[in-house]
């Protein structure tokens, strides 16, 4: 028989180790059986016992149950790294977050955090350019990026869309992105888009002498996906952006392995994710997806806002952007594990959904400068439209970063004092 409860048994470089927090259900007599079943379950076993699993296929490839805690349910497992094909994300999800989570002795279960072994850091590409390589693109040192999305998410036509982007990079944004739902529709396609708004880009940057940049939403399927990034290469574009969740995680790899040798930053939207993070028992934290994307190699990925109107509180959203951007990270025994990222680059946490120039000094202060925001509604519902409201969103900036209070700026700056008044907290 396999035993795969040892709590003795200290973790090497070499495993996979994941933190679950664990419900067992009625059908199972103790939280130890529970975390066996998952161990099992997740690796070389099954509910029965097998004459197919000699003791030398347990010997290498039996995964270690080395923490439980009755008090709150935290389990933790080793798992061999030869369990899994090191490059393939699908393949290390189908075990360590696959069929456990189905099974009837567990009523609930939620992966709360994944250590990666070297080998598999190795393997990865992760971020192409890190957050410095982004800033030296940007040409900005000191301050968040700040950007906006188009709205109404879907609806303008082409010309319109770019007009929108037009006004919102006058009026001080750098960055105009399009929103999740918006890909190549009838009434607005994605060619007759990228070629519109980078014309109108690359007018205003001649005009501004600031570097401006639009970010496409190329997803689709993976043929179609690689002609878009393609398309948005062959007219200037710079950055694309993906929904990481419904395109899937083979679709990750393969768009960042096919973009390596062109100079394109990829940019993650999570849509979709909290269907797997939401519920606090079950399913999986935006911490752990968040590790999988630094893995891959998104650039730039949401983590939320805390104030704004998804929800996601301050130690969940400060302790994703740690995981993001350190090269190291320091375990504790609820909410993350120890990870040394090696050479890996960091991702870029971007804030987004709900946010107002209001907000600005807040962000700053919770999330610091290494962000970028974004403002949809909080920049296009300004009372005198986007352009102002772009406005309003930059003096809020240098409002925070020069210690004077939004009210104080809003004696001599138009813009803030109109978004003041419509959004007064
Ligand atoms: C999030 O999930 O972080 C956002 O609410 C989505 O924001 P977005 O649509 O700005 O891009
Ligand atoms: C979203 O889809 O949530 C956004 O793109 C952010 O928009 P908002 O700033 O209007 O919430
Ligand atoms: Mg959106």
């Amino acid at each position: 028989m396999v035993d795969y409860v040892n709590l003795n048994y200290e973790p090497s470089e070499k495993d996979l180790v994941v933190m679950y927090y664990v419900e067992k259900s009625n059908e199972c007599k103790s939280l130890e059986s529970a975390s066996e079943e998952i161990a099992k379950e997740s690796s070389i076993g099954t509910w029965t016992e097998i004459a197919t699993l000699s003791s030398d296929i347990a010997k290498r490839l039996k995964p270690s149950v080395f923490y439980i805690n009755e008090d709150n349910g935290i389990i933790k497992i080793a798992y061999p790294e030869e369990l899994f094909e090191l490059d393939n994300i699908p393949q290390i999800l189908s075990a360590i977050a696959g069929n456990i989570y189905g099974m009837k002795v567990i009523e609930n279960l939620r992966l709360i955090d994944v250590t990666f072994p070297k080998s598999m850091i190795d393997v990865h590409y992760g971020p192409k350019y890190g957050i410095k390589g982004i800033r030296k693109i940007l040409g900005i040192e000191n301050r968040p990026l700040l950007g906006t999305i188009v709205k109404p998410k879907v609806g303008l036509n082409e010309i319109e869309h770019a007009r929108v982007c037009g006004d919102a990079w006058m009026g001080g944004l750098d960055i105009v992105k399009d929103d999740e739902n918006l890909t190549s529709m009838k009434f607005n396609t994605f060619q007759k888009r990228i070629v519109e708004t980078l014309k109108v880009r690359d007018r205003v940057e001649k005009e501004t002498n600031e570097k401006k940049i639009y970010m496409p939403n190329i997803t689709a399927k993976m043929s179609i996906m690689k002609k878009r990034a393609d398309l948005v290469i062959n007219n200037g574009g710079e950055y694309i952006m993906l929904d990481i969740l419904t395109v899937g995680f083979s679709a990750l790899q393969e768009i960042r392995s096919y973009l390596d040798d062109k100079n394109v930053i990829i940019h993650a939207h999570r849509a979709m994710h909290a269907a797997l993070t939401r519920n606090k028992k079950h399913g999986m934290t935006m911490l752990s997806l968040a590790k999988i994307m630094r893995l891959i190699g998104m650039d730039q990925l949401h983590t939320g806002t805390v104030v704004g109107k998804m929800e996601g509180d301050k130690r969940e959203v400060q302790e994703i952007n740690e995981v993001i951007t350190k090269n190291e990270v320091k375990g504790n025994d609820f909410t993350m594990l120890t990870q040394n990222w090696g050479s890996i680059n960091p991702i870029l946490p971007v804030a987004s959904g709900g946010l107002s120039p209001l907000h600005v000094p807040d962000l700053i202060e919770l999330l610091g400068k290494d962000m970028v925001f974004q403002f949809g509604g909080g920049c296009h519902g300004h009372p005198d439209g986007t352009f102002s409201g772009a406005k309003a969103i930059r003096q809020a900036v240098e409002a925070a970063l020069e210690g004077i209070s939004l009210n104080e700026y809003a004696k001599t700056h138009d813009e803030i004092k109109k978004a003041l008044d419509k959004w007064k907290l």
